[in-house]
């Protein structure tokens, strides 16, 4: 049986990430989608309110998801829950410096753990949470780009 973690702030929840669970549910046994405590990042939705949010929209849909939130180091984290993987998502050669930074530094911290890097459909290439809240903070529309519970949300939120 094979466990992955699916890391990250989801803050919030879009497309592009539901695509790399979507794939990832399809590959691996279990996959655990891991919310970092950070207080050291000022979020826009507190963790209560984003594991919320993806216990609403990704239980009903991928039965091998879990929820979770998590602080420290992530493969401590990866240790405690058993998993052999950590998936990451790759949009673009942009991300990659960081991502493979962190893969080699994770590797040399736990060489058991193996990072998987998934690209999303090119559709989502484009698409991240940052550009989402300034979208949605500035009354734009970010239909087709987060699920429509999470639009609903950043609605509320932003309303004048
Ligand atoms: O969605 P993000 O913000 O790009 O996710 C980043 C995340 C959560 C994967 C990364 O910040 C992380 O793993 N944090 C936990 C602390 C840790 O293990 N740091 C060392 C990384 S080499």
């Amino acid at each position: 049986m094979t466990t992955a973690i699916y890391p990250g702030s989801f803050d919030p929840l879009t497309f592009g990430h539901v695509d790399i669970i979507e794939r990832s549910t399809r590959l691996f046994d279990k996959v655990i989608v891991a919310i970092l405590t950070n207080p050291q990042k000022a979020a826009l939705f507190t963790v209560k309110e984003r594991t919320e949010l993806m216990h609403d929209i990704l239980e009903p849909r991928f039965p091998n998801v879990e929820i979770d939130v998590f602080e420290g180091l992530l493969v401590d984290y990866a240790k405690q829950k058993k998993a052999q993987v950590i998936v990451r998502g790759i949009r673009a050669i942009s991300d990659y410096e960081y991502e493979f930074q962190m893969a080699l530094m994770n590797r040399r911290l736990a060489p058991e753990i193996e990072t998987v890097f998934m690209t999303p459909a090119e559709h989502y290439s484009y698409l991240s949470s940052r550009l989402v809240k300034e979208i949605a903070e500035l009354g734009g529309s970010v239909s087709g780009l987060v699920p429509e519970l999470v639009e609903k949300r950043l609605k509320q939120r932003f309303k004048k």
